[in-house]
């Protein structure tokens, strides 16, 4: 769909971007991307098969075979492989959360990352989020957000969730990368959701992209 539109929505770990995409999306009629959950399928297919991660050129030859294809279910657009989508657990697990960040900064996984998040397209309109959506995935969307909370606060919501991941390091990795470092886009809307509730900042995100939407006439 050409003339589909975008809301692009990046973060660090725990900031809300799920939570608060999957809303606006709901809201909207609009399909949900979590663009880690992609990167976190293609890890866990490679420690599955054993290759050695250490070597970009062996992960690159790895990605340029892997049968990944992009499917939608209640109105969630993923990445099956073999015609399975890995399941949350497996997703979440310690293995893949601590093995990502190393995965994501090859530049080969990256354009094939922002190549299979730009096909999404076709599914119609999209709200997107990860690391780099507003910055190099969809840079043209007039409709950016950029979420962050406090570590404090983020570790707190990491722990609620019953995750006992250490998220600093994965930050870490992600903000310091030299393809793509997380950062928000220069005209993202920089919102702290440190004292809010996702309720609340997911409500002020949709009446902003509705008044855009309005003020752009789309
Ligand atoms: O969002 P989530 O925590 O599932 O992302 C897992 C990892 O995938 C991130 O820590 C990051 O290394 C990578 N990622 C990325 N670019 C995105 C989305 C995720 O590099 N757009």
């Amino acid at each position: 769909m050409k003339d589909a539109i975008v809301i692009a929505l990046d973060g660090p770990s725990a900031s809300g971007k799920g939570t608060c995409g999957r809303y606006l999306a709901g809201k909207l009629g609009f399909r949900h991307v979590d663009t880690g959950a992609m990167y976190r399928t293609f890890t866990w297919y490679c420690l599955q098969s054993g290759i050695d991660l250490s070597h970009p050129a062996r992960v690159l030859d790895f990605l340029r075979q892997w049968p990944a294809e992009l499917e939608v279910s209640s109105d969630e657009v993923r990445l099956a492989v073999n015609g399975k989508v890995a399941s949350p657990e497996i997703l979440r697990s310690d293995d893949v959360a601590n093995t990502v960040a190393k995965l994501s900064p090859i530049a080969g996984v990256r354009v094939w990352m922002v190549r299979t998040q730009r096909d999404c397209l076709r599914f119609g309109n999209l709200v997107m989020d990860g690391r780099d959506i507003g910055t190099h995935v969809f840079p043209e969307t007039p409709f950016k957000f950029f979420l962050t909370a406090s570590d404090e606060v983020r570790a707190r919501r990491r722990k609620a969730e019953g995750s006992a991941e250490n998220t600093a390091e994965r930050d870490r990795r992600d903000s310091t990368r030299k393809v793509a470092p997380l950062e928000p886009a220069r005209d993202a809307v920089v919102i702290d959701n440190s004292h809010e509730s996702a309720a609340v900042t997911a409500e002020f995100m949709l009446a902003h992209f509705e008044s855009k939407r309005r003020q752009l006439g789309l």
